[in-house]
């Protein structure tokens, strides 16, 4: 089938471009290119440069190549900058979603896979995290990623649309032909991978959590483990599919944790690249950051249930390992 991935360019996106276009798919990247890089794309896959929120672009692209379904991995995504400007994450992320919503419902197409995030529960009460757990997202991010949660739920009991939300864990590692580039960089792994590099230490962010180590506990998973989950979901989409079936011929919304249902603390995440790298990883405690929940993991057993879907690699020496090797391989990150 032919696919619209927006954000195809990204960490995320890029990965998944691959396992799709590994699978036969025919695939059109929206990408304006922010924070995307053209040179991640394998060869045959076409990239239309602009905004998935600009009508002016996304009706005509739907116009000139229709598509069977759409893969919306494009957002803005960092939560510090959007409790500091939440107007960037309602514009793009929220009035975005709704444009290019729109544009899909008038171009007649029902099948849509929405990159989601941990981020919609805020700091749980119980852990592993359900998705019947309350969304209390602390931040303007996982608010707007709720939201959009909720047009998709209303848009299916409507107008027929068939969706599936990906909750996502702590993505991390890399692809063969694609890591994680970020600029600025937040996230742990490629910060520890850095102070690897640059013999400059990572800051851990508190050491004094109530955790065994005293540092915060992700769930850490590989991104081509992800990749292979949108896959599934896009399958799970398919007109005469019971799982996104709702009542009366109306399209059901899908929500779906992925995470390894494994917890790794940071102090373990900087060992695992210690005995990954063979190299010493700097590092030092700071102050704890703002809006950092204690433990995030998974309870991703609806995601092994609904969609027969299981982390290939689940190891955290894999998933670093499979960081390490890309910067390797790639000292001076994206060409373009
Ligand atoms: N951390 C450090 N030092 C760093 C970077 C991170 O100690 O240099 C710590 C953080 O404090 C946190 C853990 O490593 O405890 C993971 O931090 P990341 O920034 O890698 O990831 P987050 O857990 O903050 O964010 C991820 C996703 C978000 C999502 C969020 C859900 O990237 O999109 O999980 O809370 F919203």
């Amino acid at each position: 089938m032919r696919v619209l991935v927006t954000g195809g360019a990204g960490y995320v996106g890029s990965v998944s471009v691959e396992a799709l276009a590994a699978a036969g798919h025919e695939v059109v990247v929206l990408d304006d290119l922010s924070r995307g890089h053209r040179d991640s794309l394998p060869a045959g896959v076409r990239l239309v440069v602009g905004s998935y929120g600009d009508p002016a672009i996304i009706r005509p692209l739907l116009a000139a190549m229709p598509v069977d379904a759409v893969l919306h991995c494009a957002a803005r995504s960092l939560v510090s900058e959007s409790v500091e400007n939440p107007a960037l994450y309602y514009r793009e992320n929220v009035a975005g979603g709704v444009v290019l919503l729109e544009a899909l419902r008038e171009a007649g197409v029902y099948r849509f896979v929405f990159s989601s995030t941990a981020a919609v529960y805020g700091t749980p009460e119980v852990v592993p995290i359900t998705e019947d757990a309350p969304l209390r997202p602390l931040s303007p991010y996982g608010e707007t990623k709720r939201t959009v949660e909720a047009a998709l739920h209303w848009y299916g009991a409507a107008y027929r649309l068939r969706s599936v939300s990906l909750r996502y864990f702590n993505v991390a590692g890399a692809s063969a032909l694609n890591g994680e580039v970020h600029d600025p960089e937040t996230h742990l792994v490629p910060n520890v991978l850095r102070a690897v590099e640059t013999g400059q230490p990572v800051t851990i962010f508190g050491g004094d959590y109530p955790t065994p180590d005293g540092t915060c506990i992700r769930d850490l998973i590989a991104v081509d483990d992800l990749a292979r989950a949108h896959l599934l979901a896009l399958e799970a989409t398919a007109p005469d599919d019971p799982r996104t079936a709702g009542p009366t011929g109306r399209g059901l919304a899908l929500a779906l944790n992925l995470g390894n249902g494994a917890g790794f603390s940071v102090r373990e995440v900087v060992a695992a690249a210690q005995d990954v790298t063979g190299r010493p990883v700097p590092s030092r405690i700071g102050p704890r950051r703002a809006g950092d929940p204690p433990v995030l993991v998974a309870d991703a057993s609806r995601a092994r249930e609904v969609l027969g879907w299981t982390p290939a690699c689940p190891d955290i020496h894999d998933i670093v390992r499979s960081a390490w090797a890309w910067r390797q391989a790639h000292p001076a990150g994206y060409r373009a």
